[in-house]
C-alpha cells in the first residue's frame, strides 16, 4: 500500500517570477510526497512565498502568518499531527532568522535560490522541530538542481529564464533579495519549453526579473541574446504565443526590437517600465535612461511592430518628486498612450539608498498624486479596450468563466476576453470577433460564417483630446 499524500499548501505573493517559482516548490516537493492542495486548513505544510518589494506586501506576510498558526493549532489540537510552516521568497531572504524571533512557530526561513533543497530542509525541520534556515546564494545554478517541471495543466505557462539583477535602481529591494543577475544556459530553457509544449502549452511567457538583458550561454557556446533565445523558441512546433517579461529600457537592444517586426509567434504586448517621466528622478532613481531616450526607444518599437499594446511601472512620491516632476510623468503617459500599466507610492525600503533621503514626499501628496495617474492610466486602458470592438481577434482559452459554458481567453494584446457557449473552444486559439468592451475586459461571439468584420486589427496608440472628452473625462 502506498502511504498516503501529505498535503502542501502554496501561498504566492508578489511577481510572476513568485508564480513560477512556487509551481517549482511543488515540484521539488512531490518526490517526497507532497501533493498540492488549495487551502491551509489540514495542511501538512504551508508555504508563504514571499513578496518584500514594499511595506504593504511585507505587512500582508505578517498578518496571514498569524492565521497560519492558528492552522497550525487547530490540526495539531485535534491529534491531526504537525504542519510545517515555511516562508520562502524575498521577504525570507531579506528577514531570516529574525522572522523566527517575531514568529516562533515559522519551522523554515528560506531565500528564492535554495528551494532544491527544499526536501532536505523538510526533513531536517521534522527531525529538529523547527529552526531551519537556508539564506544561501548558492554557485551552482538552482535550476540544474530541479526536477523536470509536472505536467503543465493550462495552455499557459511560465518559463525562467534570468533572474537577480544588478542595476540597484535606488528604490528596490530586488538586487538584494534576488542576488547578481544569472541567465540559464539556452538549451535548458529550451527543453523545458519542449516538455512544457509535449504538456499541451501553446503560451509561453519568458520571465526574469530584466529579462532583456539575458545572455546564456548556447549550443553554439556563445552567449545568446533574449532575441536569438525566442527565434530559437519560435521554432517549436505547437507553441503559439511567445511573451517575456520584465524588461529593462536599457536592455531593449536592436535585435530584440528588430524581432518585434517579423517574429509571428512574439505576441505584440511589451511591458517596459519607465517608473516616472522626469529625467531629474530617473537620474535619481539610478534608472541609467532619460525620459527622452525612453520615448525614443517606443518610437522605434512601433516602428516595427506599429499595433503594439505598450504597459509600464511607475512609482509616485519618490524622494524630491515636486510638482513638475509629477507632471512630467503625466505628459510622459499622455505622450506614449499605454493599453496597460501599474502604479504604487514609493515605499521606503530598508537598506536602499532613496529610503534614507530627507526628502521624503508626503502621504497624501503621493495619494493624491497616485490618483491623478491612475485616472489617466485607467481612461487609456478602457479606449484601448473600446477600440478593440467591432473587431476580429485571436483569443487563446484556458479559463472557465463564472456562468455555465463561458470561457476566459486573451488575445494577443493580453487583454480578457468573455465569450459564451464556449465551452467547447476550451484550451483552443480561436478567432472571436469583439462586441463589448469595459476598463478592464472585452465580451465577443464566435464569428458567424461569412460575416466580413476585418481580420487586422491595428490600435490606434494615441488617446486623443478629443476621445478624452467625449467620454466625459
Ligand atoms: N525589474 C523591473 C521591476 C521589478 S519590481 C524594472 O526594472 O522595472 C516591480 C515594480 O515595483 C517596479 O517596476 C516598480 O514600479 C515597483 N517598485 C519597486 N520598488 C518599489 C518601491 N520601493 N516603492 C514603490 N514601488 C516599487
Ligand atoms: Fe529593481 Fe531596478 Fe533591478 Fe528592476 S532594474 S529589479 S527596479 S533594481
Ligand atoms: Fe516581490 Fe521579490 Fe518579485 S520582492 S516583486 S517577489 S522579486
Amino acid at each position: 500500500m502506498t502511504a498516503p499524500k501529505k498535503k502542501l499548501y502554496i501561498k504566492t505573493y508578489g511577481c510572476q517570477m513568485n508564480v513560477y517559482d512556487s509551481t517549482r516548490m511543488a515540484d521539488v516537493l512531490a518526490p517526497i510526497g507532497f501533493e498540492a492542495v488549495d487551502s491551509p486548513n489540514g495542511a501538512d505544510m504551508v508555504i508563504l512565498n514571499t513578496c518584500h518589494i514594499r511595506e504593504k506586501a511585507e505587512e500582508k506576510v505578517y498578518s496571514d502568518l498569524g492565521r497560519m498558526r492558528n492552522h497550525k493549532r487547530d490540526k495539531e489540537k485535534a491529534g491531526d499531527g504537525k504542519m510545517l510552516i515555511a516562508v520562502g521568497g524575498c521577504v525570507g531572504q531579506a528577514e531570516g532568522a529574525e522572522i523566527m524571533r517575531q514568529a516562533p512557530y515559522v519551522d523554515i526561513v528560506l531565500g528564492p535560490q535554495s528551494y532544491h533543497k527544499l526536501p532536505d530542509m523538510v526533513q531536517m525541520a521534522y527531525r529538529d522541530g523547527g529552526g531551519v534556515v537556508d539564506l544561501s546564494f548558492p554557485e551552482l545554478d538552482k535550476f540544474d538542481n530541479l526536477p523536470a517541471p509536472s505536467a503543465a495543466t493550462g495552455r499557459s505557462a511560465f518559463l525562467a529564464v534570468q533572474e537577480g539583477c544588478d542595476k540597484f535602481c535606488t528604490f528596490c529591494v530586488v538586487p538584494y533579495t534576488r542576488g547578481a543577475e544569472y541567465s540559464r544556459r539556452a538549451d535548458d530553457v529550451l527543453s523545458e519549453a519542449k516538455a512544457l509544449v509535449a504538456a499541451g502549452v501553446m503560451e509561453l511567457t519568458l520571465l526574469g526579473q530584466n529579462v532583456n538583458a539575458y545572455h546564456g550561454v548556447g549550443p553554439d557556446g556563445k552567449d545568446w541574446s533574449l532575441a536569438r533565445l525566442i527565434s530559437a523558441l519560435a521554432k517549436i512546433h505547437g507553441l503559439e504565443r511567445i511573451r517575456y517579461t520584465t524588461s529593462h529600457p536599457r536592455d531593449m537592444s536592436d535585435d530584440l526590437i528588430a524581432l518585434h517586426g517579423y517574429e509571428k509567434k512574439l505576441m505584440p504586448y511589451l511591458n517596459l517600465p519607465v517608473q516616472a517621466g522626469s529625467s531629474n528622478i530617473l537620474k535619481r532613481m539610478n534608472r541609467k535612461h532619460t525620459a527622452e531616450e525612453y520615448l525614443s526607444i517606443i518610437e522605434r518599437v512601433r516602428a516595427v511592430r506599429p499595433d503594439i499594446a505598450l504597459s509600464s511601472d511607475f512609482i509616485v512620491g519618490f524622494p524630491g518628486e515636486t510638482d513638475a516632476d509629477f507632471n512630467a510623468t503625466m505628459a510622459l503617459v499622455e505622450t506614449v498612450g499605454f493599453a496597460q500599466a501599474f502604479s504604487f507610492k514609493y515605499s521606503q525600503r530598508p537598506g536602499t539608498p532613496a529610503a534614507d533621503h530627507a526628502a521624503q514626499v508626503d502621504e497624501d501628496v503621493k495619494q493624491t498624486r497616485l490618483e491623478l495617474l491612475q485616472g489617466l492610466l485607467n481612461r487609456q486602458q478602457a479606449a484601448f479596450n473600446r477600440r478593440t470592438v467591432g473587431k476580429r481577434v485571436q483569443v487563446l482559452f484556458d479559463k472557465p468563466g463564472r456562468f455555465e459554458g463561458q470561457l476566459i481567453g486573451k488575445t494577443e494584446y493580453l487583454q480578457s476576453v468573455h465569450v459564451k457557449n464556449a465551452a467547447h473552444l476550451m484550451g483552443q486559439l480561436v478567432d472571436i470577433d469583439i462586441t463589448d468592451a469595459n476598463n478592464a475586459s472585452l465580451t465577443g461571439v464566435l464569428p458567424e460564417q461569412g460575416s466580413d468584420v476585418p481580420q487586422t486589427y491595428i490600435p490606434d496608440h494615441k488617446t486623443t483630446p478629443s476621445e478624452e472628452r467625449l467620454h466625459g473625462v
